[in-house]
């Protein structure tokens, strides 16, 4: 039985408080929208909560439902409410005052077709004036992903993407961010031409590509525990690494979010950007400063990095699942019997994958992935496995096998670090026996992910955002595999994991070829 010891983190300094960004007008397209209600509206309010948002700003929400910004109010009230209800975004209780606060800035606009996109900055601009937004503008894009390149385009037209520039202090008087959410493209070609229409008319720096696990407390640590403490770096390599395991397992269906999924499926929905962000973290080298351009370059060689996937070979690194019905708190439908999916799909919903960074630091580490929905328990992290001792002087007393050490660092449901070490137990006979070093990164509540984001995109900051490269050269690498998959007939061969179970039978084949196995869900 592992001894714990819990070392928690120490005091937060003032300094790392956030700071509070400067007068904005945040456009919401796509305003009625789940994702607006669900994660931007509630991310605003504990922003405000937090007094995090300036004092001037203005949110213009926008949708082609024809609601006045009273009614608007009125949906968002709601929004928020639920979210405090369940805790959703870092939402603790609903304050009717802080709620009243944010709800006065709130404006909506109907729009009709291209044509209305000027129309609806013209109208803008006496509520910029009142609000004084200093002409700050941040265009979020919270449509569907077949509608991102119709808004971009109509925006270019209308002139959004104009920044104001710099006075004589040589200060920007005015910038324009436009925001993209995931998924951006489906394939590699699609990502190039969304690149293409967004550079069309926005500047790489105007452009936030989202990724929100980038944004995770834990996940952005990674770097910081990396390259801040001597001890690990020289570990960090394959000379002591046996292998590392990433996971982010869910137990949520898909909710009501069938038509998308049916469309996507988790290689597109997890492992294209969160799942491949966390492997670059893990795998990059240091860069000299830690600024956007030097970051985003480093996470862009891993990409480049990966031994190319060969189609034709799937079954050596590659396990696809589907759920089927079974009982979690309750009984659950299968994936097939979800709303808008059809009854024959052939989605998968669970994926294992096995990488190999091919540079001289990873070598001969392989990098094994897992997400899934509907898995025995919620759990996000990375867990690096170092190799064992190279001899064992306790054979006498342990036999041959001293478990190697594990470094986990848990993104969900718990931010924190465990180590797993070998120490004596206590007492007078030798006994070896595994110690667990628990470091608690954060207790409380964290700023929400989505909040977090949105502070950055206010700021100006692009570090945990994608750049053209990253998304471009993640597709590349799996374009060729998912369209493999789509193209063989899988029908028979789903569901096959039970809703609640640790997923398919096939995901603990891929390990076991290679003499290793998962770590418990
Ligand atoms: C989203 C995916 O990007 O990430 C969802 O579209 C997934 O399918 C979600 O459930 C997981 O994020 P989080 O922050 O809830 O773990």
């Amino acid at each position: 039985m592992a001894v714990s010891t819990v070392l928690e983190a120490g005091p937060q300094a003032a300094s790392c408080e956030f700071e509070r960004p400067k007068p904005f007008n945040l456009f919401i397209f796509g305003a009625t929208g789940d994702l607006t209600k669900r994660k931007i509206l509630p991310s605003l309010y504990q922003l405000n909560t937090l007094s995090l948002l300036p004092e001037d700003f203005l949110i213009v929400g926008s949708g082609r439902q024809k609601i006045n910004t009273e009614q608007f109010r009125q949906q968002m009230r709601e929004a928020v409410r639920n979210a405090a209800s369940t805790s959703g975004e870092g939402v603790s209780g609903f304050n009717e005052g802080k709620w009243e606060e944010l709800a006065g800035r709130l404006h909506y606009m109907t729009l009709e077709g291209p044509g209305s996109y000027s129309g609806m900055l013209a109208q803008c601009a006496p509520l910029e004036e009142r609000y004084k937004t200093c002409r700050n503008r941040i265009f979020y894009l919270a449509v569907p992903p077949s509608a991102f390149g119709d808004v971009i385009k109509n925006l270019g037209e209308a002139g959004a993407a104009t920044e104001v520039f710099p006075d004589d202090a040589g200060e920007k008087k005015g910038y324009s961010h436009i925001v993209v959410e995931k998924p951006f493209g489906r394939d590699l070609e699609s990502a190039r031409k969304l690149n293409g229409i967004l550079r069309g008319y926005f500047k790489e720096e105007q452009i936030y590509r989202m990724d929100h696990f980038l944004a995770k407390e834990t996940v952005q640590n990674i770097l910081m525990f990396r390259f801040s403490n001597s001890i690990f770096e020289p570990v960090w390599n394959n000379h002591y690494i046996d292998h590392v395991q990433i996971t982010a397992a869910e137990t949520l269906g898909i909710e009501h979010r069938g038509g998308y999924y049916e469309e996507s499926g988790v290689l597109r929905d997890m492992f294209q950007n969160h799942m491949l962000h966390l492997l670059t973290l893990t795998a990059m080298e240091p860069p000299s400063v830690f600024s956007t351009g030097r970051v985003r370059g480093e996470r862009t060689k891993v990409l480049r990095s990966i031994k190319p996937l060969d189609p034709n070979g799937m079954d050596e690194f590659l396990a696809l699942g589907q759920y089927g019905k079974g009982r979690m708190d309750g009984d659950v439908p299968a994936y097939r019997n979800e709303p808008d999916v059809s009854p024959k799909s052939t989605t998968a919903t669970y994926a294992a994958l096995k990488l190999e960074v091919e540079n001289w630091r990873w070598r001969g580490v392989p990098f094994y992935l897992r997400s899934g929905k509907r898995l025995a328990s919620r759990r996000g992290e990375i867990s690096i496995h170092f190799k064992p001792v190279p001899h064992t002087i306790f054979r006498e007393y342990t036999g041959d096998k001293i478990e190697p050490n594990t470094l986990t660092l848990c993104i969900q449901p718990d931010e924190k670090l465990d180590l797993f070490l070998q120490a004596k137990q206590p007492g007078s006979r030798i006994c070896l026996g595994p110690v667990r070093l628990d470091y608690i990164y954060l207790k409380g509540i964290a700023t929400a992910d989505y909040a977090r984001i949105l502070l950055d995109c206010m700021q100006g900051d692009q570090m945990l955002f994608a750049s053209a490269e990253e998304v471009e050269a993640s597709w590349e690498l799996l374009t060729p595999v998912i369209k493999k998959t789509e193209s063989i007939g899988l029908k028979d061969f789903f569901p096959n994991y039970e809703a609640g179970s640790n997923g398919p039978a096939l995901a603990d084949a891929l390990l076991a070829k290679d003499g290793r196995a998962w770590d418990p869900l």
